[in-house]
């Protein structure tokens, strides 16, 4: 007999089955709660409600655990690439050889973008946000190959997912260069997946840029912990438009917009606007922590997380590879010194320690892509190339469940009771 939980309310007891899943995190099944008693759960922010069960991503906040499809970040980090890792989130296994091959060949047969999806960026002003022009872009992309909105066979779907993870990085390339006035470069087939974007990107028609092999494994690096992260803000978006059956590239698109809020994926650039700020100011990491801790509105950025509480292992695999960007590139960062004390001086500070809120995985990932060069407006869009894997699994794992439902929560209402319509010449004021 499953475990059970019981509901009392007044005099009637309602009982609830409990669910576990294959890490032993157990949950309270609601699924007829409504239908027993004519309650319904409140938990504002979803911080106490799991909205599906799911085999991609597993996180134990609590002891800093991370995994995609049961293999830990860190031997990811340190053995994986960021095609493999890719594969491994949206397929579930790791890939053969043949596998992984047929993958990049097709990522490569996808890199360019249409002649006639080129002339959409000439439409955005150079101050438009990349965020912006990526979600419109892969809503744009959908239309030169709608039979890959709604990948039915697994052939089909591996080739939508490589069309979209290949392209998204070409789509970043030519935002940055279009917004720069430069000439946009075309992918080179003989580079790999990272080590082509940044040719993309740095690369002009009278000089080639030669990606070096430590800067392209540091953001490959980069990609591959933020593949996926389970139900965070940008992928529950991308679960929840996928569940009305919408596409693919809609679905995304969708996600790339919830990614963009600075609580979210956009908290890398707000972490470096912080750091230069505070330099800007000639402000003490003291004073701006004092700051944080008597004004609400005052947040230390790339810290606190709603599942760590203990700590973020990506950050702390990112804050190690600075060193090493750093030192390859002959470079010296006043904002990674800050960022060290800013680290040091709140672990120390009941604020935080209390509010168990640590270093999350923008802390740091700033600093690396600053030292590379990518400016700080198209940090988020490196975050939205390194999630579209776990966006790709996700969609895919709500269409291809039977027993999907579109997603449709409830809510308590708390507006005006019931009153008649009153005329125009019946209301007061002006
Ligand atoms: C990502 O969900 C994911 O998995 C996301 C992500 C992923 O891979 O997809 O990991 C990526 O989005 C990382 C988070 C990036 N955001 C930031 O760095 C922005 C700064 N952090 C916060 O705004 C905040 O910590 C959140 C948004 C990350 C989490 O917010 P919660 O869980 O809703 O926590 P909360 O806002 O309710 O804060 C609890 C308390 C509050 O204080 P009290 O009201 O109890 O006095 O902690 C305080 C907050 O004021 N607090 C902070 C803080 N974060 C929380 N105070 C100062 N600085 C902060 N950064």
């Amino acid at each position: 007999m499953a475990e059970q939980a019981t509901l009392t309310v007044g005099d009637q007891s309602y009982t609830l089955p409990i669910v576990e899943g294959t890490e032993h995190e157990r949950a309270v099944d609601i699924g007829k709660l409504r239908g027993q008693s004519g309650l319904i759960t409140l938990d504002d922010g979803y911080g106490n409600t799991g909205s599906c069960v799911s085999e991609i991503t597993f996180i134990n906040g609590e002891e800093g655990i991370l995994r995609y499809r049961g293999y830990p970040i860190d031997e990811l980090a340190e053995q994986s690439t960021f095609p493999e890792t890719a594969w491994l989130c949206i397929f579930g296994e790791l890939p053969t050889r043949a596998q992984l091959s047929r993958f990049s060949d097709l990522m490569t047969q996808n890199q360019a973008l249409h002649q006639g999806l080129l002339h959409h960026f000439a439409g955005f002003p150079p101050s438009a946000h990349p965020m912006g022009i990526l979600s419109a872009m892969i809503n744009a992309m959908a239309a030169y190959q709608p039979v890959l909105m709604q990948p039915e066979q697994l052939d089909l779907f591996e080739e939508a997912a490589a069309r979209l993870i290949s392209k998204v990085r070409t789509i970043a390339a030519v935002s940055y260069k279009t917004a720069a006035g430069h000439p946009v470069i075309h992918p080179r087939p003989d580079l790999g997946y990272t080590a082509n974007l940044l040719h993309m990107m740095f690369s002009e028609p009278y000089a080639p840029y030669e990606p070096d092999p430590d800067v392209v494994r540091a953001l490959d690096q980069i990609f591959i912990l933020h593949a996926d992260h389970e139900q965070n803000c940008s992928t529950s978006t991308v679960r929840m438009v996928g569940s009305s059956q919408a596409n693919l590239y809609a679905s995304v698109a969708a996600g790339v917009c919830a990614l963009w809020g600075p609580l979210h994926g956009g908290a890398n650039q707000k972490v470096i606007q912080m750091l230069t700020g505070l330099q800007e100011r000639g402000e003490s990491i003291e004073s701006f922590v004092e700051r944080v801790k008597q004004d609400s509105s005052v947040r230390l950025m790339g810290f606190g997380h709603r599942v760590y509480k203990n700590h973020d292992p990506r950050a702390q695999i990112i804050k190690a590879s600075c060193d090493k960007v750093l030192a390859k590139l002959g470079q010296e960062d006043p904002l990674l010194d800050m960022a060290r004390r800013l680290e040091e001086v709140a672990l120390q500070d009941p604020y935080f320690v209390d509010r168990k809120l640590y270093p999350n995985v923008d802390f740091y990932s700033g600093i690396i892509m600053r030292a590379i060069g990518i400016p700080v407006e198209m940090f988020t869009v490196m975050f939205a190339i390194g999630r579209m894997p776990g966006w790709i699994g996700h969609w895919r794992e709500v269409h291809q469940n039977p027993k999907a439902r579109i997603y449709r929560p409830r809510q308590v209402y708390n507006g005006a009771t019931q009153r008649g319509y009153v005329p125009m010449a019946g209301r007061s004021g002006k």
